[in-house]
C-alpha cells in the first residue's frame, strides 16, 4: 500500500490506516513534512581545490549550477524521499561522521538492516567507481539507486517519488530556480543530487593544508620520503605516521594519492577474518571490482579522509576502533587464496597475481626460497601505532563536517 502524503480526504482514510500499520510493525515514525530553511542568497557551492587534489571540479560553468547544489541538499535531508517519511539519505550519511553513520550496518525505512556500512561521502568526483563492490561507476544515475533500493528508501519507481514532490510546496520553486522549470523529473533530480554530492569537496583538514605548503602543484610523497620535501605542517608525530604509511607500512600501495583511496578506482581482498559473519572472504553479492578482475571478495579501497569520524570500519563495520583496524594489518591478516598480492610477504616465497578469476595467473618470483608466501606481518611497534593514528587523525577535515552549505536545513531535525 501507498503511504500518500497529500491531505485530500480520499487519502486520509488510508493514511490512518497505514499509520496504525506502521506503529504496529515498528516504532512510531513522525512522518510530517516541515519545510527546509534557506539562506536568503544562494551560496557558492564551490570549494577552492589545490592543483594536487585533482578532483573532477563539479562543473561550475553549468547553469545554476549553484541552485542545482542547493536543490541536491534539500533532497538530500528530506525524509519524504523515502516511502514511508522515515529516512532521508543523511539519516545513513551524517555530516558530523563525515558523511558515514556511526554504526556497523544501518536501518533503513522499515528499520531493515542495509547488508554493509554506509559509505562516507567525500570527494566522491575523485572517485571512479561507487559503493563496497564498485558496482556504480556513474555518480549521477547512482544517486536515485537508494531511493529505489527496498531497504534503504523503498520506493517502488521514481515515478511515485515524482507525484510526492509534486505534492510538497517547497519543491516548485527550488526546481524553477535551478532548471527554469517548477516540474520534478528524474533527470532533474539527478543532476540535482549528484551536483550536491561532486560539491561535498573535503580539502581542507591539517595534512591537506601541509600538503598545499610543501608540494602545491604535484603530490610527490616520494619527495617526503627521500627528504627533499619538508612537511611542515605537520607535527613530528604526524610526519613519522606519513613516511611509515607511505614506506614501510605500505599502506599507500592501495591507499595512494592525494584521496587515500588508490586514485579512485582500485580494489583488494585485505584477508578478513573469515569466521566473522559478512567478511570479504565470503563472496557476498560483490561485483568483482570495476572490471571484476579483483576477485568476487574484493572489496573497494575507500578513501581515509575524515577516517578519524567514520567508525565503525570496513565494508561490514566489523572494526570499532582506528586501534582494531590496525591490529588487523599488524597481525591478523588471514592467508586466503583471495589475499591481495600487496599483503603477501614478498621476501619469502613467489607472489601469484590472479587466482581464480583470473585466466592465467602470473607469477613472480620473490627473494624466498619456497613457494610459501604468508601474510604480511609488520608487527607495528607503539610507537609506529601511534604514528599512524597520528596522521590519520590529521585527515580530519573540521571545515567539512561543520560546512553549513551542506548541513541539514529541515528544523526540526529528525
Ligand atoms: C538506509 C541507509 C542509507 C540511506 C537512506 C542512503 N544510503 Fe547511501 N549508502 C548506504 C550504504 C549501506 C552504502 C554502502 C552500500 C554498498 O556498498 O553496498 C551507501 C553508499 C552510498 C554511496 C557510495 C559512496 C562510495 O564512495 O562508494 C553514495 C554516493 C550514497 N550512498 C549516496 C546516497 C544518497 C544520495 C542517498 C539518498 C538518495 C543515500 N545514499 C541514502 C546507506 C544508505
Ligand atoms: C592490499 C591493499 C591495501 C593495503 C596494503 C592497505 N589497505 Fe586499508 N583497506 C583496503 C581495502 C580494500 C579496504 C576495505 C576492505 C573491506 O571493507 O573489506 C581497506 C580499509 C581500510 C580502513 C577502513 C576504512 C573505512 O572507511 O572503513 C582503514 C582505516 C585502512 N584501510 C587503513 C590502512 C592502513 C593504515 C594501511 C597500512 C598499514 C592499509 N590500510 C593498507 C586496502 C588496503
Amino acid at each position: 500500500m501507498e503511504l500518500k502524503l497529500n491531505l485530500n480526504p480520499s487519502a486520509v482514510v488510508a493514511t490512518a490506516l497505514c499509520a496504525v500499520l506502521l506503529v504496529a510493525c515498528s516504532k512510531a515514525i513522525d512522518t510530517k513534512p516541515t519545510v527546509p530553511s534557506l539562506p536568503e542568497v544562494t551560496p557558492d557551492y564551490r570549494t577552492e581545490m589545490a592543483p594536487i587534489f585533482q578532483v573532477q571540479q563539479p562543473v561550475a560553468e553549468a547553469p545554476h549550477h549553484d541552485e542545482r547544489a542547493q536543490l541536491g541538499r534539500v533532497l538530500f535531508h528530506d525524509r519524504m524521499l523515502s516511502q514511508n517519511g522515515a529516512v532521508s539519505c543523511s539519516s545513513c550519511h551524517h555530516q558530523s561522521h563525515g558523511f558515514a553513520e556511526p554504526r556497523a550496518l544501518s536501518q533503513g525505512l522499515r528499520e531493515e538492516l542495509t547488508d554493509r556500512n554506509a559509505s562516507h561521502l567525500a570527494n566522491p568526483g575523485a572517485q571512479f567507481a561507487y559503493f563496497w563492490d564498485g558496482r556504480a561507476n556513474d555518480l549521477t544515475t547512482q544517486v536515485t539507486m537508494p531511493v529505489e533500493n527496498h531497504v534503504e528508501m523503498g520506493f517502488r519507481s521514481l515515478e511515485d517519488l515524482m507525484l510526492r514532490l509534486e505534492q510538497l510546496d517547497y519543491y516548485a520553486p527550488l526546481f524553477e530556480a535551478a532548471f527554469d522549470d517548477p516540474t520534478p523529473s528524474v533527470d532533474r533530480i539527478q543532476d540535482a543530487l549528484s551536483t550536491f554530492l561532486r560539491c561535498l569537496v573535503s580539502c581542507r583538514s591539517k595534512a591537506d593544508d601541509a600538503f598545499v605548503d610543501a608540494m602545491p602543484e604535484v603530490w610527490n610523497p616520494w619527495g617526503v620520503l627521500m627528504g627533499e620535501i619538508e612537511l611542515n605542517g605537520l607535527d613530528e608525530l604526524e610526519r613519522r605516521g606519513f613516511e611509515l604509511f607511505h614506506g614501510e607500512a605500505q599502506c599507500a600501495s592501495c591507499h595512494g594519492g592525494p584521496h587515500f583511496n588508490g586514485w579512485g578506482l582500485d580494489f583488494a581482498d585485505i584477508g578478513l577474518d573469515a569466521d566473522t559473519e559478512g567478511s570479504a572472504s565470503t563472496p557476498i553479492d560483490a561485483g568483482g571490482g570495476f572490471f571484476g578482475g579483483w576477485g568476487p571478495t574484493a572489496m573497494k579501497v575507500p578513501s581515509l579522509r575524515n577516517v578519524a569520524l567514520t567508525a565503525p570500519y570496513m565494508h561490514d563495520g566489523r572494526f570499532a576502533t582506528l586501534d582494531d583496524v590496525l591490529d588487523h594489518y599488524s597481525h591478523g591478516i588471514q592467508d586466503v587464496p583471495t589475499l591481495d598480492f600487496r599483503l603477501r610477504d614478498w621476501s619469502s616465497g613467489s607472489v601469484v597475481i590472479g587466482g581464480p578469476d583470473l585466466i592465467e595467473p602470473i607469477i613472480f618470483p620473490g627473494g624466498g626460497s619456497g613457494d610459501e608466501t604468508p601474510p604480511v606481518r609488520l608487527n607495528f611497534t607503539p610507537e609506529e601505532r601511534l604514528a599512524l593514528k597520528a596522521f590519520l587523525h590529521s585527515l580530519t577535515d573540521f571545515a567539512f563536517v561543520q560546512d553549513d552549505r551542506f548541513s541539514n536545513p529541515f528544523t526540526p531535525q529528525p
